[in-house]
């Protein structure tokens, strides 16, 4: 039986918003093991990033509790989880975040920079990293020079230079056409493949969870209606 990489325990999360009162996440549980690559599915607004968040430490559960590696870290200080966030958990946003007034490679080293490491090491790690993604020719490129599905490429290499465990990507291939978003999809399978990284993936795409999620998670109304 292998680890469990993630796990949800009866997580409830509400929004507030001018008096207003939404359920985000309502009484979920939820657990994903190490090295499976899981697709997260749902209707807009139904709860998929609110999920991602508190399942990564970016975001807090009202009640309930996340484990991530075998730690709770919805008891953790906000210290041990920025580390636990630095060390353990690499982050692709659907709008890729990139730095314009960085190159590609000095978007994916900036990660890097509060580690005590030599600027040699964080360059020989960028430029691995840019490989693994199939990119070494753009790395001088600001990100205004890179098409969306090379600016998406980045945003993985950024992710994960410090060799994560859980990867999470949150509409990757949202802003890509259907054969960029399935390169896009295929590097993340051949991380999950040659690191073990464990990989979490919210998607709107039918045909992409189809093919990629090996444990598809539905959601509907802040609540998960499926795991298969
Ligand atoms: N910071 C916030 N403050 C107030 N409400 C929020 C906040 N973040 C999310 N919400 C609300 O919580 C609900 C769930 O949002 P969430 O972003 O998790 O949905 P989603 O499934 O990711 O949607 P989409 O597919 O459109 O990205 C929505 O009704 C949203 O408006
Ligand atoms: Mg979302």
């Amino acid at each position: 039986m292998p680890d469990i990489m993630l796990k949800a325990e009866n997580v409830n999360k509400d929004h507030k918003r001018a008096g207003e009162i939404i359920r985000a996440l309502i009484n979920v549980n939820l657990e994903i093991y190490a090295g499976e690559v899981a697709v997260i599915q749902g209707p807009t607004a139904c709860g998929k990033t609110t999920l991602l968040n508190v399942l990564s430490g970016l975001d807090m559960p009202d009640d309930g509790k996340v484990f991530l590696d075998g730690e709770n870290i919805s008891r953790a200080t906000e210290a041990r989880l920025s580390t636990i966030r630095r060390q353990k958990v690499g982050f692709v946003f659907q709008d890729f975040n990139l730095i314009d007034a960085l190159t590609a490679e000095e978007n994916v080293e900036a990660l890097l920079w509060p580690e005590s490491l030599t600027s040699k090491d964080i360059e020989k790690r960028a430029l691995a990293a840019l490989r693994d993604v199939n990119l070494l020719d753009r790395k001088d490129h600001s990100p205004r020079q890179l098409s969306g599905g090379e600016k998406q490429r980045v945003a993985v290499a950024r992710a994960i230079i410090h060799q994560p465990r859980v990867l999470f990507a949150d509409e990757p291939t949202g802003n890509l056409d259907p054969e960029s978003g399935n390169s896009l999809m295929d590097l993340l399978v051949k991380l999950n493949k040659d690191y073990k990284t464990t990989i979490v993936i919210v998607t709107h795409d039918e045909k992409i969870a189809q093919k990629y999620g090996k444990k598809r998670i539905r959601m509907d109304k802040g609540a998960i209606i499926s795991v298969n």
